[in-house]
């Protein structure tokens, strides 16, 4: 087995604040396919901090959740949410490892996937499509969105998030350049400030693995698995179905 490379070293510390506007936006509808999912436990893929995991669980109330993350800090942050929650200690499980190599239930109620595929290549895609068909219960599907831009393309910089906590503001920019084919390497910068006073900066690339609709119907298909959208064009959102 490789080592894992945790491309959120650097940047985890941001990520759980900066990334809680996309779950305010997208949350509702989420939450929507939550309620179709059939009883069984309900794995969070890559949850970072635990907003996806905190959704889960306030929208089924009922269901034991897992929870897989393998970036030390993110996991870290989630340990901590799910510990904190009168509601969610008793009923998340926090695995520290990559998806690859995870021991998920032989059935599972569901998967969300949010804002984690590029992390995968065609060939890890692949073995992650053929080892969760066989695990998804009637009804069940895995939950995943496919952020933009899905073929490589060139991104101007733009601010992506500005936090105020205390005293400081926690600011994000992002830019995208295409790093060959179904490739891009993301460029984000993040910076504290305190009033006028720059605290600190870090600038970190990560590479993501661009996936379209149509790759995505391609690839799961020689896994009986079938793809349907999910609420509006904007949200990127499709369910993953085993073929009836
Ligand atoms: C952009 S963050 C999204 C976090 C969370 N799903 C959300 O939407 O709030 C991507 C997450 O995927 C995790 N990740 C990256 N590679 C992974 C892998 N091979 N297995 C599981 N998780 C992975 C990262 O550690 C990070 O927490």
């Amino acid at each position: 087995m490789t080592e894992y490379h945790d491309p959120y070293q650097r940047s985890g510390r941001y990520l759980d604040i900066m990334i809680a506007g996309w779950w305010e936006h997208h949350g509702a509808t989420v939450a929507e396919a939550l309620r179709e999912l059939p009883a069984g436990p309900v794995v969070d893929a890559g949850a970072g901090g635990g907003h996806g995991t905190r959704l889960i669980a306030r929208t089924l109330p009922d269901t034991p959740i897992l929870a897989v993350e393998p970036s030390p800090v993110l996991s870290a942050v989630l340990l901590s949410r799910v510990a904190d929650d009168p509601d969610l200690r008793p009923r998340v499980t926090v695995h520290g490892d990559d998806l690859l190599a995870a021991r998920l239930p032989e059935r599972i109620g569901g998967m969300i996937m949010s804002n984690l595929i590029g992390h995968f290549s065609p060939h890890e895609r692949d073995r992650l499509w053929e080892d969760l068909a066989p695990r998804l219960a009637p009804g069940a599907f895995v939950l995943v969105n496919l952020p933009p831009p899905t073929e490589p393309a060139h991104v101007e910089r733009a601010a992506m998030s500005e936090i105020h906590v205390g005293d400081r503001t926690y600011l994000g920019w992002a830019a995208a350049e295409p790093a060959g084919d179904e490739r891009l390497s993301w460029h984000m910068t993040y910076e504290t400030r305190e009033g006028d006073r720059v605290v600190s900066t870090d600038d970190v690339h990560y590479d993501w693995w661009t996936v379209s609709e149509d790759s995505l119907r391609a690839e799961t298909a020689p896994h009986r698995l079938t793809v349907v959208p999910h609420g509006p064009a904007e949200a990127g959102l499709y369910k993953i179905l085993r073929e009836s």
